[in-house]
């Protein structure tokens, strides 16, 4: 089994979503909660960006004891310089420095030429070097960039230093397929690649981020950028918590992550909680519904074994129990549990006859609650006195 390198850049990426924006306090918190979660690289901020953002990432670096932690810079020499003091007190630290490479940025952005952008490639990790052996090279916008050229560019800011280099769908452009034949090109074509960790760096506009990533590893990056809930710039970026559980249930791929899965849960809830951004019900592994069963056929086929219709038992994510959830489309079966969690023991035939009743409210209310019940239940109970 290779291990992949979890890379969490919730406190970067995640923290540029509007309405976002972390005090140093909470990021502080975050990270703490990060690093015991088992995140591997912790991208802490951007310091050049604002003063209390330097904060910040100097005051992470201060206190994560094991994590590497990370800031990022533009291939800029004042970026740099400042990025390295907002490192300065971290045990492990790494600057991730780089600039666009697709002719989209190349033009639009930089008004430049590719010979031009591959020697600044090369100057950012220089730079770089004055202050760290652990540096991480982005290609913005690889995803959209030249194969031939990538492969020149990432050739090269290797041979200056680069010890882990990042290939960032920026746009959330391609396809899985074209995402990890652009990581086995670089494997192929790249004479220098042994000497470097390839990274995914994955956005999700598509909605492919997930498998982007994964594909990705499956051709050689050994290194997955990723956040919390998916937070991100736009629809994103790739989620922590797929990532690893992707891992954690395909055992074939022959991975494995550091992260602590009964953790993902509740840093979910955290995450969530701190950053006032709602996890939507139906996100997979962490939304509330991730572990509910609403439709008759599914709640009678989990509650004969839960196997029939969840591949993964929510203690593994430190999620609550899974729920049968009692709507319209609930069957008699799911309805019978739920009175014996109540602690009501009917027959068959009286669930048959509550079930007529249970349906009418069903139609009325979106989803039939406890108290529902227990009313259903004691008027029952009272008509059917003396009855037998
Ligand atoms: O999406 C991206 O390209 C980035 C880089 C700055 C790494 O976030
Ligand atoms: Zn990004």
């Amino acid at each position: 089994m290779e291990k992949i390198i979890i890379f969490d850049t919730t406190l970067r990426d995640g923290e540029q979503v509007p309405g976002c924006k972390l005090n140093t306090k909470e990021k502080i918190e975050l990270a703490l909660k990060l690093e015991e979660l088992g995140v591997d690289v912790l991208e802490a901020g951007f310091p050049i960006s604002s003063p209390g953002d330097f904060n910040s990432v100097e005051q992470i670096s201060k206190n994560i004891k094991n994590a590497t932690v990370c800031a990022l810079s533009r291939a800029v020499e004042k970026d740099i310089e400042v990025a390295a003091q907002a490192l300065k007190y971290a045990k492990r630290k790494r600057i991730h420095t780089g600039i666009g490479t697709s002719d989209f940025h190349i033009k639009s952005k930089f008004n430049s030429n590719r010979e031009d952008i591959l020697k600044r490639a090369v100057q950012c990790i220089k730079w770089a070097r004055n202050y760290t052996d652990d540096i991480e090279f982005y290609a913005e916008d690889a995803g959209r960039t030249d194969n031939e050229y990538l492969a020149r560019v990432i050739e090269a800011v290797i041979k200056a230093g680069a010890t882990t280099v990042n290939i960032p769908d920026t746009t959330g452009y391609c396809l899985p397929y074209q995402y990890g034949e652009k990581i086995a090109f670089l494997k192929n074509n790249v004479s220098n690649i042994d000497k470097a960790v390839i990274s995914c760096h994955c956005h999700n506009d598509l909605g492919l981020a997930t498998a982007n990533s994964i594909a990705g590893a499956m051709s050689g990056a050994r290194q997955i950028e990723c956040t919390i809930n998916g937070l991100g710039e736009r629809a994103g970026n790739t989620s922590l918590e797929e990532v690893v559980m992707v891992i954690k249930q395909h055992k074939s791929l022959g991975f494995y992550t550091d992260i602590d899965s009964t953790k993902l849960y509740p840093m979910s809830r955290l995450v969530s909680d701190t950053m006032r951004m709602p996890v939507q019900p139906n996100k997979a592994i962490v939304g509330s519904n991730a572990f509910s069963h609403s439709s008759g056929i599914h709640q009678d086929g989990f509650l004969k074994d839960n196997l029939t219709y969840e591949i993964i038992n929510p203690v593994e994510v430190g999620a609550d129990s899974s729920k049968i959830v009692l709507t319209a489309r609930s069957g008699r079966s799911a309805l019978a549990y739920r009175f014996q969690k109540l602690g009501y023991q009917f027959y068959r035939n009286d669930i048959d006859i509550l079930y007529d009743r249970f349906v009418q409210i069903a139609d009325r209310k979106k989803v039939v609650e406890d108290e529902d019940l227990s009313d259903m239940a004691s008027v029952y109970q009272k008509s059917t006195v003396g009855v037998q």
